[in-house]
């Protein structure tokens, strides 16, 4: 191997490894990495992905459950809709999950945020 192939291989390599970082920025939807340690709060991080999402626009009464701000806790506090034993079995986080079937999906963001916060024991907080 003479000066020039080994400078070719040093371009080759650094494009390779270039084009490697690049393509990380391309990947899909980053789901933030969510701290247990940091408690969620139902009112200010929870409530407003119903809102966000627009669940009221069904879920105000009737079906089941009551989405709306004043409700939607006591609506979703039972073993119908949170599983504290097995958070990821919560059907207020499998029936909306972005791989379900519901009319309306979370974000894989928001289904995170759902899960830590079932987790964290899914408190009205
Ligand atoms: C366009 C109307 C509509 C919107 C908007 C809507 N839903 Fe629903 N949802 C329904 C209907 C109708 C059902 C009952 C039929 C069924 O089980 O699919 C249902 C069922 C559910 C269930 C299961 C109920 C049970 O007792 O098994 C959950 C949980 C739920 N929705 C959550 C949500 C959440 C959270 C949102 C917002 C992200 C949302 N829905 C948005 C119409 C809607």
């Amino acid at each position: 191997m003479n000066v020039k192939h080994i400078i070719l291989l040093l371009v080759v390599m650094v494009s390779v490894l270039a084009g490697g970082c690049k393509y990380d920025w391309i990947l899909p939807e980053e789901v933030p990495v969510i701290d247990p340690e940091v408690p969620i709060s139902f009112t200010q991080e929870i409530l407003p992905i119903f809102s966000e999402k627009n669940c009221t626009a069904c879920h105000d009464g009737s079906p089941a459950p009551d989405l709306s701000e004043a409700n939607a806790y006591a609506s979703i506090n039972s073993a119908s809709y949170i599983n504290r034993t097995t958070p990821e079995e919560s059907v207020i986080y499998t029936e909306p999950h972005p791989d379900g079937e519901h009319t309306v999906k979370y974000s894989a963001a928001q289904a995170a945020l759902i899960l830590a916060w079932i987790e964290q024991g899914a408190e009205n907080n």
